[in-house]
């Protein structure tokens, strides 16, 4: 068992849309430092579950703990002053705007008389800082979104939430739509983001990926947290059982 105490624990979260109980009763403990995969089939709660974390959604009961205190998230603006920070499938960059300007983008520096001036310098250095701690290869933060591959596209959506303070970073499915390479690349930068220290939620269907990559494994199915267990504890075939609803009582686990 895990020496560390959670950085995050929800106890008892519920959320029903009409008659769906979306999100069922969900204990659940997210430890400091680690990449926790969390899986299950389609509609089994996950982007609900992690909602309710981001403050995208209010429960309908429970409770969430950050650091041991109790957690009124209300709304993502909430959830991320709490460290908190997702990173949305869709990642919501600016095509037309640079590499620094998505990654400040609703958090933009300013200065002078009313704030009237962006503070360009402060936003390139910081920029420049966050994009080197990820060992990001895009040397220049002035380039446009729109000349990045996928992979490096994943990388300024990661740098925007190391820029509004992130320190548990929510990634949904971010190599769903990635060629081999870029895959790759989005990969490391989890691996980077764990050795930098920072709590890594990793939403995935690809369980190769996951096999390879998490220290935690956490399981959804039918809106309820079935299992969550080190990796070093789960063989691939057991995650595909769980993930099929098997009992957790029922499998052999030495
Ligand atoms: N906004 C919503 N309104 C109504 N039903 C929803 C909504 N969001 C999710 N659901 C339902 O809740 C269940 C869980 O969905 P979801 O959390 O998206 O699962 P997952 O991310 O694991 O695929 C599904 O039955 C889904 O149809
Ligand atoms: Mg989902």
């Amino acid at each position: 068992m895990e020496s560390t105490a959670p950085i995050l624990v929800t106890k008892g979260l519920c959320k029903r849309f009409g008659s769906v109980e979306a999100v069922r009763n969900v204990d659940w403990q997210i430890y400091p430092g680690k990449v926790m995969a969390l899986v299950g089939d389609n509609g089994a709660g996950k982007s609900t579950l992690i909602k309710l974390i981001t403050g995208a959604y209010m429960p309908d009961a429970g409770e969430i703990l950050i650091r041991g205190e109790n957690a009124r998230i209300k709304s993502p603006t909430d959830s991320l002053r709490l460290g908190i920070a997702p990173v949305y499938q869709d990642l919501a960059l600016v095509e037309s705007r640079d590499v620094m300007m998505n990654m400040f983008l609703g958090t933009e520096r300013t200065h002078g008389p009313f704030n009237m001036f962006l503070n360009k310098k402060g936003m390139r250095t910081r920029a420049h800082e966050v994009l080197s701690e990820i060992h990001s290869r895009i040397a220049d933060p002035n380039v446009p979104v729109s000349q990045l591959s996928g992979g490096q596209r994943q990388v300024v959506a990661v740098g925007r939430a190391l820029v509004r303070g992130g320190d548990i970073i929510i990634l949904d499915e971010p190599t769903a739509a990635l060629g081999v390479e870029q895959t790759q690349e989005v990969l490391q930068l989890i691996e980077t983001l764990r050795s930098n220290g920072k709590t890594v939620i990793f939403i995935s269907h690809n369980l190769s990926q996951v096999m390879d990559l998490a220290d935690w494994i956490s399981v959804m199915f039918h809106g309820e947290m079935i299992a969550t267990r080190p990796r070093s504890e789960l063989t691939r075939s057991e995650v595909v059982s769980l993930i099929m609803g098997a009992e957790v009582d029922a499998m052999t686990m030495a």
